[in-house]
């Protein structure tokens, strides 16, 4: 990927919808010497989301955009980006599918994470989906994004294994602790400084 890096870091946005545990595992990482970024804005489309505290907490500039027109939104992000000069975007738990007019101006420079072994189990509800195929792995995925679902090219995976006991619940806050740690290490894998 061609980036700016130079002597300043990558200025990211960080995307999310709900609690932001990746979000804030992005933000805790970006605070490393070794880290390629530095986030410099976090948009959400849920004025509810419980991450947005990390906001007030790490003193992070925040947008709440609301998708009720997504073409609308979409256009606020973008120029919410270009003044901030973003050169890197973050999906960390945005549950909202950008479209093809708006991954475009980032083409290379989005990335995601989500919580199955991909291609297995794209969209929703992926640990249910698992545990249902009696799986005896699922795990998380990082990946670039583009115009298809959840189909982008894959930059690094973490396995997690499937007990008899799990359910979907305990499996996804098995695959949330690996996550925390995939995401950080597939922006270093991306950006070797
Ligand atoms: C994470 O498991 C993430 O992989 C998933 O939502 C959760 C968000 O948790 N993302 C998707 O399903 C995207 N399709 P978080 O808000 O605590 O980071």
């Amino acid at each position: 990927m061609v980036l700016s890096t130079g002597t300043n870091r990558i200025k990211t946005a960080v995307f999310f919808s709900g609690t932001g545990s990746n979000l804030r595992s992005l933000i805790k990482f970006s605070k490393l010497k070794k880290s390629p970024i530095f986030i410099n804005l976090i948009i959400t489309n849920n004025k509810l989301a419980k991450g947005l505290k990390y906001g007030a907490i790490f003193k992070i500039k925040k947008k709440i955009i609301k998708f009720k027109n997504k073409d609308a939104a979409e256009n606020k992000i973008l120029n919410e980006l270009k003044k901030n000069k973003i050169e890197l975007i973050c999906l960390a738990g945005f549950m909202k599918i950008l479209s093809n007019n708006f991954t475009k101006n980032f083409k290379g420079k989005i990335l995601n994470i989500h919580p199955s072994l991909l291609p297995k189990y794209k969209g929703l509800n992926t640990h249910q989906r698992a545990i249902e195929n009696k799986d005896k792995y699922s795990g998380c995925t990082v990946h670039f994004v583009n115009s298809r679902l959840d189909s982008g090219k894959i930059i690094v995976q973490k396995k997690v294994r499937i007990l008899k006991k799990d359910t979907p619940d305990s499996l996804a806050k098995k695959i949330l602790a690996q996550e925390h740690k995939l995401y950080p290490k597939a922006i270093l894998k991306i950006f070797s400084l």
